[in-house]
């Protein structure tokens, strides 16, 4: 699937949130999204307006960097946050939940630091890639 990412650069924080609630009209429950990105390159920021689209209070949505996984109770569906960073191995992602969360077909799944489970993620998994560029973010989507 083709997301539409609307203008780019990304040009601060709040503009970063407004393409999260963008993406949000476009993924459905069972999407997987993985997000690429050096440390600051905004996939938090995105998958908080992501979230707070879907009727998660803004607050609620936090980096899950040492839970691994914090899950969100949206209108219609529930979110499986990930970041997995302080993983080191794919034997570790048992850890995290992550082959409940994939098939859980009421679920959307949004992980940050994603390259540990690529062996295991589906086909069918939308790759964001987040680069800084000047003050900006520069949002691609590759084909895993
Ligand atoms: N498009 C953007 N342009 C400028 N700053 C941004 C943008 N998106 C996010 N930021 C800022 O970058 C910092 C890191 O964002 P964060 O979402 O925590 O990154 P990550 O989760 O990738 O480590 C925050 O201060 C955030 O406000
Ligand atoms: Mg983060």
């Amino acid at each position: 699937m083709q997301l539409d990412l609307g203008p780019q650069p990304v040009q601060g924080a709040q503009a970063m949130r407004a393409l999260g609630r963008r993406l949000a009209r476009q993924l459905h429950a069972g999407d997987v999204l993985a997000l690429v990105g050096d440390l600051g390159a905004g996939k938090t920021t995105l998958v908080r307006g992501l979230c707070t689209a879907l009727g998660v209070a803004a607050d609620d949505v936090s980096s899950p960097t040492f839970a691994l996984c914090n899950v969100y109770q949206g209108t219609s569906l529930q979110i499986a946050h990930m970041d997995l960073y302080r993983l080191e191995s794919a034997d570790d992602l048992a850890a995290a939940g992550l082959d409940e969360w994939l098939a859980a077909p009421d679920a959307l799944c949004l992980i940050e630091w994603p390259e540990v489970a690529r062996p295991v993620l589906p086909p069918t998994t939308l790759w964001l890639e987040l680069t800084t560029v000047g003050n900006g973010r520069v949002v691609v989507q590759r084909q895993r």
